[in-house]
């Protein structure tokens, strides 16, 4: 058959590289993303751990090359004080965790817990700052306590409870989803609110020049974005966030299930998850008014899929399954980012264990690696690399007299010159044939690897771990100037040219 989707790669053209950082992750003091997921206690037997973090968690997010790594949240961050989280754990006050399920949080993972687990990880820490119910002070001695070399209270302190060197934290917060859990704010008044915080964060604490991220728009809300962008100078604000997450309805258990959903249900999660790129491009417009330069990143801190929990288990713990759904939608999405590089520089899947649209789930000492966990690492080769201008004609993917593309396609060049072409197939129902014209790429070689599975509805379980995970991929040519691929019906693949 003729190859109904075309795709150019103008490999002369790259002018922008993929920031490793929109490969980032985020995790909550939500349900069981810290305590059974990242964290099992020290003196936890049965499961090998070093300070109570797991081990087994380390090496896979090693091997999937995490980035860098947010917390404490989500809106847990505008409860959190972090000062709670200090010094000996037996005398550590509880809180309530008033967002997610009620429960009691002992604050027994805390700062230092954190951000040592993130130099086990080789990740950078990205720290959110409470803004809904805290105080400059709190934030500013937060900065200073993790951040200071020097002589003074915080960094005194920080000494007393065993860490001599300051962690030198790049990535900061001034608060979350400021329009809703944040603290119900109007873009204005966050606006002087985010004025006031990050002139007290100082940049110059320790080593590094601070990175203050503002709490962003949610999804089409470009007012939010209109509004700090006109009203915070650029010297202030390294990066301003937004959040889209693919979700059918807001409703309460109208979600619908994470694996057993209808064609309809599935083409509306595709929808919203390809909604990204025109979100991206409409933020980004906004923002180009005010910085054309693009000095200030666009950081999309929350994205991924978002379902109804697993039954019988807590609703305020957002305990979902992964399927080959939220593959194509992790592939897609990562492609969309690429092609947005210049603009986004830093995004975070949400969230990365046992909550929403995870890359791990555990159960008691067993770790699951899900399909999306798949796409993360195969798709890790394109961290840093130059992005290389595309051009796509998709078929389309159809569904009730709607469309939407089949295909995405994205390809980079590494610093050792080799070329990546990553490509989804989000059609359940077809394979479908691509036409790659090279245009300029000097193929060394033709190796690739692809995840699929017979149903979109496929997922790893407790039961069998490997149900789905990459394989060899011989389903491309290479004749000449000219790619030739099929993907299978729900499929990612990556190719090493
Ligand atoms: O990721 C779950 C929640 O979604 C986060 O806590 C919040 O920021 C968002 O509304």
């Amino acid at each position: 058959a003729t190859a109904q989707n075309k795709v150019t790669i103008n490999a002369s053209e790259g002018k922008h590289v993929i920031s490793r950082h929109i490969y980032g992750h985020f995790a909550e003091h939500l349900g069981r993303c810290i305590y059974d997921g990242f964290y099992v206690g020290e003196s936890n037997a049965k499961i090998p751990n070093k300070n109570g973090v797991r081990l087994d968690v380390v090496e896979a997010l090693k091997k999937m090359k995490i980035p860098n790594l947010r917390w404490p949240g989500g809106c847990f961050a505008d409860t959190y004080h972090w000062k709670d989280g200090i010094g000996p754990k037996a005398k550590r006050p509880t809180i309530v965790n008033t967002w997610w399920g009620g429960v009691t949080e002992n604050n027994s993972f805390g700062t230092h817990d954190f951000l040592n687990m993130c130099e086990l990880l080789g990740t950078e820490p990205y720290l959110a700052g409470n803004v809904g119910s805290g105080t400059v002070q709190d934030l500013t001695e937060w900065v200073q306590y993790v951040n200071f070399e020097k002589d003074s209270p915080m960094s005194n302190l920080r000494q007393q409870n065993g860490r001599q060197a300051p962690w030198n934290v790049r990535y900061w917060g001034v608060g979350n989803e400021a329009w809703g859990c944040g603290g119900n704010m109007k873009p204005d008044y966050y606006a002087n609110i985010y004025r006031q915080y990050s002139t007290f964060m100082n940049p110059r604490v320790g080593k590094e020049h601070i990175f203050r991220i503002a709490s962003g728009a949610s999804d089409n809300d470009y007012t939010w974005t209109e509004t700090l962008m006109k009203n915070i100078p650029g010297s202030m604000m390294e990066g301003l966030a937004m959040h889209h997450y693919s979700v059918l309805s807001w409703g309460d258990g109208k979600k619908g299930s994470a694996t057993q959903f209808t064609d309809q249900e599935y083409f509306k999660t595709m929808q919203q998850a390809l909604l990204m790129d025109e979100l991206i491009e409409k933020h980004s417009a906004v923002m180009d008014k005010y910085d054309p330069e693009k000095k200030i990143a666009l950081v999309v801190d929350e994205w991924g899929g978002w379902y109804n929990v697993e039954s019988g288990t807590n609703p305020g713990f957002l305990y979902q399954q992964n399927t080959m759904r939220d593959a194509v939608l992790a592939g897609a999405t990562l492609n969309i980012f690429h092609k947005h590089c210049e603009r986004v520089r830093m995004a975070n899947l949400a969230q990365a264990i046992n909550v929403l649209q995870a890359v791990i789930l555990t159960k008691g000492d067993k770790l699951l690696l899900t399909p999306t966990y798949h796409v993360l690492e195969m798709y890790n080769v394109h961290q840093d690399a130059t992005m290389l201008p595309i051009d796509i004609k998709s078929e389309d993917f159809t569904l009730d007299n709607q469309k939407l593309p089949a295909v995405s396609v994205s390809a980079s060049r590494d610093k050792a010159g080799k070329v990546h072409v990553s490509l989804v197939n989000i059609d359940p129902t077809k394979p479908q044939e691509i036409s790659v014209d090279l245009k300029g790429v000097k193929a060394a070689g033709l190796t690739g690897r692809i995840l699929t599975s017979a149903s979109v509805h496929d997922h790893n379980t407790f039961e069998n771990l490997t149900k789905i995970k990459p394989v060899a991929f011989n389903g491309a040519k290479l004749s000449g100037d000219n790619l030739t691929v099929t993907l299978p019906p729900v499929s990612v693949v990556v190719l090493e040219l």
